[in-house]
C-alpha cells in the first residue's frame, strides 16, 4: 500500500511517500524558516500562503523522487491538527481535493501521532510497549505508548514546552530566530561548571515538568553577569547557553528515567524537534547503558516537522487503528 503524506501545520510543508511493503521512498520538505525569520517568529497568513504556492510541487517531486504517478497512490494522509488553522487547512483542502479525485480513502493524523511514531522509521525499530518523550517547540509531554492509537499521558510541562524555552531563551540572549538550535550549538562550546541554573520540578513526585522558570533564571543570570563584567561576552554567553541546556537535559532525563521505572517500561523513544537535541541524546544514551534500557531516535532529519511522520502514522492507522477520515483541522487537539 502506498500513502502520501502532506504536512502543513506550522511553517514547514512536508510531502512524503510510505510504501508499507518497502518504508519510506520519497520525502520532500520546504522549511519557511528564512521567510518568518525577520519577524522573529511564524507569521501565520504568511504560513498558510506560502504551504499554497508550495504543496503540488513538492507532491510532484515526491512522485518523480520514488518513479511512481498519481494513480499508484492508495490513500493519502494528512495533519489534521493541532497547529495553525489556516496552515492546517491547506493541507486539508489539498489532501481532501486529490483524494477525491482519486477516489482513494483519506486520512487526518495527529501531528503529534505522527511526531511519537517516527522513531518506528529508523532501524532497528522499537517494539511496543515503550516510553515517549515528545519534545517539540508546542508541546513536552512524557507517554506511554502501548500501541498505534494506545497512548496515555504520563506527566507534561505546566507552563512552557522545552523547544518554546530554548526558543524564548535564546531571544533573550540576543540570538536570532529560531534560536532552539542555535542554543545547543553555543552550548556544545561552554563551561558546564562555570554556572549552575536551577533544575525545575526535579524532586517532585509526579512526572510534570516546568521550564518557563528557567528562563526568567536565565535573564536574572545575565544581569547579574553584565553587572560584574560591564557586558556579556561571547564565552560568558556559551557559558550561559551550556547552564541552560544542562538544567533542561538533567529535567527530561531524570523524568524520563522516573516514568521507566515506575511505568515497568524497558524502551523509550524520542520524538519531536528538541530530539535532534545532541546533549539529550547523550544524557539519554548514558543513562540507558547504565540502567540497561534502550533508547531510540527518529532518523535525524524526522526530528522536526515533515510528511515523512504523517505518510507512516497514516498507513499504521490504515492498517491497524480505526481510519478517521473526515475534512476537519484542529488547531487545538489532546492526543490522548
Ligand atoms: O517538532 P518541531 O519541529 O515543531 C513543533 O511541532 O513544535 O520542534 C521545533 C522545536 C523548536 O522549538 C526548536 O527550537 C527545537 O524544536 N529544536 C531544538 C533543536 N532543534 C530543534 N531544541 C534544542 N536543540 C536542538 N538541536
Ligand atoms: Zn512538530
Amino acid at each position: 500500500m502506498l500513502v502520501l503524506g502532506i504536512e502543513s501545520s506550522c511553517d514547514e510543508t512536508g510531502v512524503a511517500l510510505y510504501d508499507t511493503e518497502r518504508g519510506l521512498i520519497a520525502d520532500q520538505l520546504h522549511s519557511q524558516m528564512a521567510m518568518h525569520a525577520e519577524y522573529g517568529g511564524v507569521v501565520p497568513e504568511l504560513a498558510s500562503r506560502d504551504h499554497i504556492r508550495r504543496v503540488t510541487p513538492l507532491t510532484r517531486a515526491c512522485l518523480a523522487e520514488a518513479g511512481k504517478t498519481l494513480q499508484d497512490i492508495d490513500a493519502i494522509a494528512y495533519t489534521e491538527g493541532p497547529g495553525l488553522g489556516g496552515a492546517l487547512l491547506v493541507g486539508a483542502s489539498f489532501a481532501n481535493a486529490l483524494a477525491v479525485g482519486l477516489n482513494i480513502p483519506v486520512i487526518s493524523v495527529h501531528h503529534l501521532e505522527g511526531h511519537l511514531l517516527s522513531p518506528l522509521l529508523a532501524d532497528p525499530r522499537p517494539a511496543f510497549p515503550f516510553l515517549a518523550l515528545l519534545v517539540s517547540g508546542g508541546h513536552t509531554q512524557i507517554m506511554a505508548v502501548r500501541g498505534v492509537g494506545d497512548y496515555q499521558i504520563l506527566g507534561e510541562t505546566l507552563d512552557d514546552a522545552a523547544g518554546e524555552a530554548f526558543d524564548k531563551t535564546a531571544k533573550l540572549l540576543g540570538l536570532p530566530y529560531p534560536g532552539g538550535p542555535l542554543l545547543s550549538k553555543l552550548a556544545e562550546e561552554g563551561d558546564p561548571t562555570r554556572f549552575t541554573l536551577p533544575r525545575p520540578m526535579l524532586h517532585s513526585d509526579n512526572l510534570d515538568m516546568s521550564f518557563s522558570g528557567l528562563k526568567t533564571a536565565v535573564l536574572m543570570l545575565k544581569k547579574q553577569v553584565e553587572a560584574e563584567c560591564g557586558s556579556v561576552d561571547e564565552q560568558a554567553r556559551k557559558d550561559i547557553c551550556r547552564a541552560f541546556q544542562e538544567a533542561i537535559v538533567e529535567v527530561l532525563v531524570s523524568k524520563c528515567v522516573k516514568a521507566l521505572k515506575q511505568h515497568g517500561l524497558q524502551r523509550i523513544v524520542v520524538a519531536g524537534g528538541v530530539g535532534a537535541n545532541k546533549q539529550l541524546r547523550a544524557a539519554l544514551d548514558a543513562a540507558a547503558a547504565k540502567r540497561r534500557f534502550g533508547v531510540f531516535y527518529p532518523p535525524l532529519k524526522l526530528c522536526t516537522d515533515n510528511g515523512a511522520m504523517i505518510a507512516f502514522a497514516g498507513a499504521m492507522r490504515l492498517q491497524y487503528a480505526r481510519t478517521a477520515g473526515s475534512f476537519t483541522v484542529k488547531p487545538r487537539w489532546d492526543l490522548s
